[in-house]
């Protein structure tokens, strides 16, 4: 097993700390300023360097060119855009699943109900293992293998830790998984195991987990997966960088992410702005994050304190996915927020629910988590912030097969069995499955019904 900490290979990138700015040549094994213990970041000081300076029209031909290319590197969606990301000396040394590459989709129906014209989402969700982890993990499980580690871990609510094992085992790399019990859906569980990684179900929530695993990184030499790990949020960087391809590089006005541990909104914005920077795009879509009520740090910080300070707390939400209390990214989430001139919301189980179903009307369909984008625009057209002939882009984070559960007992009417006063809401949404006698009467009687 490998010591020493995660060195950045190409010249041009390097690692500097959200803090106090310190350039560090390699990071330790927390991924945290040595100085000031704040997380760090990914920069380029190579792109403002008159000799390598990148020019837009050269990228966006490159990139174009490379969509017709059979090469490894090429057929994922995050390397085709190596040139917004660290990249190894050896090519050939990349962990690849061809991640990336996701569909953009317009929800008609959804744009209906909300009363907004131009409505669409990027589906994350529709990578490899069923979520956006993908596109980090490709290039943080890359760096962990060149750096020599025989074992990655992360705490996860699921999605990671379903990445993570699937990235791992085509590295040829063991993994081991912390996570909440009883709180990640079956599908999430069932993929780490499959993907053949050390599971341990821990009796806390996955605050608990990431705290035991912050001490576990320091006593044996594992590279720590999380989205502190900058290259995670480089990978994630290129659904952003994607979606504004797939937009002819022009920016819708929004941008609506899931907020949980906070790394997705952060990679997000922080392609937005260097694809600004270079001039890849003329204005910034306006990033808003949403949580749910009962995880919602971040948008007390911000209404408490303007997201000056993040008070940790006990989180709790259906949408297990993001059910984070102490989030690890959300200083660099508030710089995206105030960088972009986006906002925060907050929605209740019972909006986040009704919204899934919606996206699923729509014939795309997304996991409880990622749903909280809809039901937050559905607030943001009501109070103004977002109009009408704007155009929105969800992301959509996660599989609708990543929760089977919580659909089925959505639609059987199990989910929320006291509220009795959202009823007549929720049974509009409601397709619960119908038993009959296997006789063609039954079921033409059952279709006159529908
Ligand atoms: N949506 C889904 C489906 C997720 O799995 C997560 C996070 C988020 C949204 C929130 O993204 O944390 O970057 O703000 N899942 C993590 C996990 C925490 O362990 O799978 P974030």
């Amino acid at each position: 097993m490998q010591d020493a900490g995660t060195k950045l290979e190409q010249g041009s990138a390097q690692l500097r700390c959200i803090g106090c700015g310190s350039v560090l040549q390699s990071a330790g094994r927390n991924f945290r300023c040595p100085d000031c213990d704040d997380l760090l970041e990914v920069t380029y000081p190579g792109w403002k360097c008159a000799d390598t300076a990148l020019r837009p029209q050269d990228l966006k031909a490159s990139w174009t060119e490379r969509r017709k290319s059979s090469a490894y590197v090429d057929q994922s969606g995050v390397w085709r855009f190596r040139e917004l990301l660290p990249v190894p000396s050896a090519p050939a040394s990349l962990v690849s699943l061809s991640e990336g590459n996701t569909p953009v989709y317009e929800l008609p129906n959804c744009a209906r109900s909300t009363g907004v014209e131009a409505l669409f989402a990027k589906h994350q969700g529709m990578n490899p293992t069923g979520s956006f982890k993908d596109t980090g993990m490709t290039v943080a499980a890359t760096f962990a293998r060149l750096e020599g580690f025989r074992w990655v871990a992360c705490a996860s609510t699921g999605n990671t830790s379903a990445s993570m094992a699937a990235y791992a085992a085509r590295g040829g790399m063991r993994s081991v998984v912390l996570i909440p019990e009883g709180q990640v859906s079956w599908g999430k569980l069932s993929q780490a195991l499959d993907y053949g990684a050390v599971t341990c179900q821990l009796k806390t929530d996955f605050d608990g987990c990431m705290r035991v695993l912050n001490e576990v990184v320091q006593r044996i030499p594992v590279c720590l997966l999380n989205s502190v790990n900058p290259y995670r949020l480089e990978g994630q960087k290129t659904a952003a960088i994607e979606l504004l391809e797939q937009f002819n590089w022009e920016a819708p006005d929004h941008i609506i992410v899931p907020g949980g541990n906070l790394g997705n909104s952060s990679a997000i914005g922080k392609a937005c702005m260097e694809m600004k920077e270079l001039g890849l795009i003329s204005r910034l879509p306006k990033i808003s994050i949403i949580q749910a009520e009962g995880a919602n740090p971040l948008v007390r910080a911000m209404r408490e304190n303007g997201g000056k300070k993040l008070s940790p707390m006990r989180a709790d939400t259906m949408a297990t996915a993001i059910r984070i209390g102490n989030p690890a990214s959300w200083k660099k989430a508030v710089r995206v927020l105030e960088a972009t001139g986006g906002t925060v919301e907050q929605v209740s189980e019972v909006e986040i629910a009704l919204a899934k179903a919606e996206i699923g009307a729509d014939g795309v369909g997304c996991e409880p988590a990622s749903a909280v984008t809809l039901a937050g625009l559905k607030k943001l057209v009501k109070q103004g912030f977002i109009k009408r002939n704007e155009s929105v882009v969800l992301i959509l984070t996660g599989h609708m097969l990543k929760d089977p559960d919580f659909t089925i007992k959505f639609h059987r009417g199990d989910l929320f069995p006291d509220k009795k006063d959202d009823a007549a809401i929720l049974k509009e949404q409601q397709r619960a499955p119908i038993v009959l006698d296997a006789s063609v009467e039954a079921v033409l009687k059952a279709l006159e019904q529908a």
